[in-house]
């Protein structure tokens, strides 16, 4: 059989053109590491989109995945799965909420939130208050009600009309909060560290307010954790550092270990909204998905990943001030555990591409914000590696910009 060419000539005729992949084809990964075809390692500074947080390889993840596999893949929501249960009953000990719900992505996550929290909010009588609302600059995903939330013109433009009863609230504006918050309200939807939105984080009097209104209006807050979560900002949830108490919470990306899985958690309040049939999907709570998420936060216990992540990331920060005060392309540096963002004097977009020439990888998001979510595992060493690339990035764009002006 002819093999397939792996170049961007096959990617351009076999795919839907709305990924822009790397010209690199990755075929294994060890650590902090990936590995193209070709034997090139590359430092992961991005770790598949904040997902793999045990890095490459990790031998429990791999045992967990494969014992699994070898007893059951697949069975469906018609029976009980063992699996499903232990992670279940890790989330609830982990967040103090009530009950679960598996999808298998982000965004399966925010649809099953939106519709949790519009049916509770009819259950209370009053048939207008079907309002879902979000933080501007926010990212929840890219099926319809999520895009509906996420609302950008870059997620939007073309696929109108939106999901009807969504708005948004300018992010950390307390008086645009005030005015758009009403009886009608039956869920506030907020990223406590805001990801594809550039890593900025939500404020305190903000979340005081929001919770306050929640008293007064009864509208549930619904926190998205699917980027920040799992103990990539420093807490298991970022939701505790500004103690948002939401009502639901989604989890996905690292939650699988790299497999698809996703969940919803709700509070008490909500425990008793869905009703047989009423939402589901087939995959929902893959048993090897969900082992694979029992594996990953064992690891993450085991191995202190959380306060590790608030070491590394703090020692990025540190160097990432000094590169800050070198280099005047960096306009501003936010870090909150190994969720880091630096603000850039332009198109952050170049930036990824260079450091690509220099095998590690980074991310632009926002337009000039180069974003780093790397593996939680990384150690200080690698850090640093990933901090001189850049500095010599910026080096030699400062040279290159002095050659030219003779
Ligand atoms: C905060 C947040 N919410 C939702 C999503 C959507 O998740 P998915 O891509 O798994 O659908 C993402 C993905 O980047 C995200 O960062």
């Amino acid at each position: 059989m002819k093999r397939v060419a792996i170049n961007q000539e096959t990617e351009q005729k076999l795919f839907f053109h709305n990924y822009a992949r790397f010209p690199v084809a990755v075929t294994h990964g060890e650590g902090v590491w990936l590995v193209s075809d070709d034997g090139t390692r590359y430092l992961d500074m991005i770790a598949g989109i904040g997902v793999n947080a045990l890095g490459y390889g990790d031998k429990r993840l791999v045992e967990a995945i494969s014992s699994q596999a070898a007893k059951l893949i697949h069975a469906s929501n018609l029976f009980m799965m063992p699996p499903q249960f232990e992670l279940a009953e890790k989330l609830l000990a982990l967040s103090g909420l009530s009950k679960v719900f598996f999808a298998n992505s982000g965004t399966e996550a925010i649809e099953a939130a939106i519709k949790i929290a519009r049916k509770w909010a009819g259950l209370s009588g009053n048939q207008e208050k079907k309002e879902v609302l979000s933080l501007s600059n926010c990212f929840h995903g890219r099926t319809y009600g999520a895009m509906s939330l996420t609302a950008k013109p870059k997620y939007v433009d073309g696929f109108e009309p939106l999901l009807a009863g969504t708005g948004m609230i300018a992010f950390n504006d307390i008086a645009d909060l005030e005015a758009q918050v009403s009886e009608k309200t039956a869920a506030v939807f907020i990223e406590v560290v805001q990801g594809e939105g550039g890593i900025h984080r939500i404020s305190q009097p903000f979340i005081d307010r929001l919770k306050e209104l929640r008293e007064q209006y009864s509208f549930l807050i619904v926190a998205d954790e699917i980027q920040a979560g799992c103990g990539r900002t420093g807490t298991f949830f970022s939701y505790t550092q500004v103690d948002a108490d939401p009502d639901l919470v989604c989890l996905a990306k690292p939650l699988g270990g790299g497999l698809p899985l996703s969940a919803v958690i709700g509070s008490e309040k909500v425990a008793d909204v869905l009703t047989y049939g009423n939402h589901g999907t087939t995959f929902g709570g893959n048993p090897v998905a969900c082992a694979a998420g029992i594996a990953m936060i064992n690891a993450i216990e085991a191995d202190n990943l959380i306060e590790h992540a608030l070491e590394i990331g703090a020692f990025m920060n540190n160097e990432g001030q000094k590169l800050a005060a070198k280099h005047p392309q960096i306009l501003e540096i936010r870090q909150y555990g190994l969720m880091i963002g630096i603000t850039v004097d332009k198109e952050a977009k170049q930036y990824v591409g260079k450091a690509l020439e220099k095998h590690v990888v980074i991310n632009a998001t926002s337009v000039n914000v180069i974003r780093l979510l790397p593996p939680l595992v990384i150690s200080r060493e690698e850090a640093q590696h990933c901090i001189t690339t850049l500095d010599e990035i910026f080096t030699e764009e400062t040279a290159a910009a002095e050659k030219s002006r003779g």
